[in-house]
């Protein structure tokens, strides 16, 4: 079910981070930070964004053995961010352990796993990654989903177009979160298979991820709120 739009905030510097957030002065917005600003920034950025009342997503997509992916979600725990993620393809032990560490923390936080990325379509899949020529790329989609939620992690980041295959297999709770939002079909840069806001509440999305079409906005607050309406079907 709809709960709320996340502003990916792909900027190369605080300073740029922080200049678009002054349009959300009195907002208390859900951003998303990436490896491009985290990396430049640290969790400094992170406690001035918390500061300003924003949620944050800090999408590092974390992939590693089981030990050394345990001691990176203890020190993400301890950054009191909303969400964050794994990629499915580090397996069960890796995701179980991360998950055994944020329930006992009895922290309130969105853990999630990136099933396939959108950037590997199904032939480098089979050619690249070697995975079964048998299996196609929504079956592994959603076994990837299917370990997710049996390691106990909350939900994945997939497309909009996934959400009711998901939903249908795994349950209304797993949550998904879904980028590849634009609100009209004609204008997708670089995404491929796009949705828009209404649409992607239709299929059951819980979280939307926009990026460029709120960043590059003439006005990012109204574009925001737009998309946030339409989202919620407010
Ligand atoms: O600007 P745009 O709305 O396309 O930005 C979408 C955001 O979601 C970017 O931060 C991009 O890296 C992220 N993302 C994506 N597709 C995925 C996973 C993450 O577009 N499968």
């Amino acid at each position: 079910m709809a709960k709320d739009v996340i502003i990916a905030l792909d900027f190369p510097n605080k300073e740029k981070a922080l200049d678009f957030l002054d349009n959300f002065k009195g907002e208390s917005a859900f951003v998303k930070i990436g490896m491009e600003l985290y990396y430049k920034e640290g969790p400094e950025i992170i406690k001035e964004i918390k500061r300003r009342g924003h949620k944050i997503f800090l999408d590092l997509k974390i992939h590693d053995i089981p030990n050394t992916c345990v001691g990176a979600t203890k020190s993400l725990l301890d950054l009191d961010v909303d969400m964050f993620n794994y990629h499915a393809a580090g397996g069960a032990k890796m995701l179980s352990e991360a998950s055994d560490v944020i329930s006992n923390s009895n922290k309130e936080v969105i853990s999630l796993a990136v099933t396939m990325l959108t950037s590997t379509d199904e032939e480098a899949m089979h050619q690249n990654l070697k995975i079964d020529k048998d299996l196609s790329l929504d079956e592994v989609v959603l076994s990837y989903a299917a370990l997710t939620k049996e390691c106990g992690l909350s939900g994945v980041v997939c497309s909009a177009l996934e959400v009711p295959n998901i939903k249908e297999k795994l349950g209304k709770d797993f949550v998904t979160v879904t980028p590849g939002i634009r609100k009209t079909k004609n204008n997708s840069d670089d995404q491929k298979r796009v949705v828009t806001p209404k649409e992607a509440r239709e299929l059951g999305s819980d979280y939307i991820v926009v990026g460029r079409p709120i960043t590059k906005a003439e006005n990012p607050l109204k574009e925001y709120k737009e998309i946030k309406r339409d989202f919620l079907g407010e």
